[in-house]
């Protein structure tokens, strides 16, 4: 093959990782908002003639610029498909005229403006033209796509994004219903005190409701229709919008609906064994407390993830205790990125005994939030308190010995910690964390002897 059909260097599709939430330029949303405008406004248009305010032609005309502006980029402007990069132009191309192309087209073409050309204003191609102008609202599908993008792509709560979308939806549609309603002239009859869009939305309303208060009823062959036709549209919508809607107001917060769920089969299960209930108020708080504090989420979710983004991930999430740890302070990457895979959150109630006197020691534990007292030989005196940023657990390991003293939480405490494993491969990889450590554990061993 020569160099000549090789493609270009800048021709050639590569594969991207999507840093932006959105992708959205200011471009994008003004054919965004340039989108909704016409779909709001062409369906006025076609059922209370021609425009008569010239702001609404300038809408038009603007829509109109911007749309031709965004067929004319679109040509040729790189997409991402199945996450690469598409920046061959001729491929950009095929793609843009199966897709998009006919609607942003019509969507582009001013029939609604060339209506009221004089010459052609008033005659049979004018009807004809406002007709045609509807194509252009057909742009508004766009947003279905937007939709799906930004479902995908933002950290905007999902079901937050779907109700939005969802009455988004709703109010078009409502108005492009009451729009056909005033065109079959069902807005004449009814409420004289209301002007005729009032009174077709009030119609609209009602009937998609399935209310129907039956005091503005069809009248005719077409009305009675298009009635029907709108009644079976609203049952559809109604059991949709009923079936929709708890689950999604259910969902705006899916860790608090999974939390509050635990806690009920928890509380049955404690009601059922008949635990005392100063146990069972023990166990709430300890559940409120994992909720509280997120503890709960992060393994699971870590789980699922690839290596390279649960470390991201990982690093993220232990931000904290990693800069909270003196030890940590001087560490180097990899040091980190082996540590923070390994680490177990675990939470404490305040009373709980996390290590034994006399146990065998099979973790090292990290304190990120609490204190815990370190109790003497005789399981009484406090031989010190633990807090934020130190560090438990390492003798019996570094020695192998059983545990030297009891340690108790004091609070809730949020700890992490490290199995044995673990915690012999990073002594013997990092020999300077193994070298801190055993001064510290000397230290405490120096203190606890008798006189120490
Ligand atoms: P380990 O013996 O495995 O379990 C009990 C832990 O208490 C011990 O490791 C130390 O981490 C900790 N500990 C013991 N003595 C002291 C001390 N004087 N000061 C702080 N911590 C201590």
């Amino acid at each position: 093959m020569t160099s000549g059909q090789r493609p270009a260097p800048a021709q050639r599709n590569e594969i991207v990782t999507r840093r932006d939430e959105l992708g959205l330029t200011n471009w994008d949303i003004a054919l965004l908002i340039a989108t909704v405008a016409i779909a709001v406004l062409i369906p006025i248009e076609v059922v209370f003639g021609p425009l008569k305010l010239g702001w609404l032609m300038v809408v038009s005309a603007v829509a109109s610029v911007l749309f031709a502006g965004d067929v004319w980029i679109r040509r040729t402007r790189p997409i991402t498909v199945r996450g690469v990069r598409v920046v061959n132009r001729a491929q950009i191309t095929r793609r843009y005229l199966r897709t998009w192309f006919t609607v942003d087209v019509l969507a582009a073409i001013p029939f609604d403006l060339i209506a009221v050309i004089p010459g052609i204003d008033g005659s049979a191609a004018a009807d004809v033209l406002r007709v045609l102008a509807l194509t252009r609202v057909l742009r508004v599908a766009r947003m279905l796509v937007v939709q799906r993008e930004w479902r995908i792509h933002t950290s905007i709560n999902p079901a937050v994004l779907r109700l939005s979308f969802f009455a988004f939806w709703i109010a078009i549609v409502s108005h492009w219903i009451a729009c056909g309603w005033i065109a079959l002239d069902g807005a004449e009859s009814g409420h004289p005190e209301l002007a005729p869009y009032q009174q077709a939305l009030y119609w609209t309303i009602t009937t998609l409701t399935t209310v129907g208060y039956g005091d503005i009823v069809p009248i005719g062959r077409s009305q009675v229709g298009y009635a029907m036709v709108i009644m079976a549209l609203g049952a559809a919508m109604y059991g949709y919008i009923i079936g929709n809607v708890a689950s999604l107001l259910a969902n705006l917060d899916v860790v608090r609906a999974r939390h509050l769920g635990r806690l009920e089969a928890v509380n049955n299960f404690m009601r059922d064994r008949r635990v005392p209930r100063d146990l069972q108020a023990k166990v709430r708080d300890y559940y409120n407390y994992l909720w509280e504090s997120r503890m709960s989420e992060q393994s699971e979710m870590l789980e699922e993830l690839p290596a390279p983004l649960r470390i991201e991930i990982a690093l993220h999430i232990n931000r904290a205790i990693l800069q909270k740890v003196p030890l940590f302070e001087r560490a180097n990457e990899s040091f980190l990125r082996e540590l923070v895979l390994h680490f177990t959150p675990t939470v404490s109630v305040p009373g709980e005994t996390i290590v034994r006197r006399g146990e065998i020691g099979h973790r090292i534990y990290f304190i990120n939030r609490g204190s815990v007292e370190v109790l003497g030989s005789d399981d009484r005196e406090v031989v010190a308190t633990l807090t934020d940023g130190d560090f438990f657990g390492e003798m019996a390991l570094l020695s192998a010995a059983p545990r030297n003293n009891t340690v108790r939480a004091l609070d809730y405490c949020d700890l992490y910690s490290l199995e044995r494993d673990r915690f012999d491969r990073v002594l013997s990889e990092f020999p300077d964390f193994a070298a801190q450590v055993r001064e510290v554990a000397e230290r405490r061993r120096a203190e606890n002897e008798p006189g120490g």
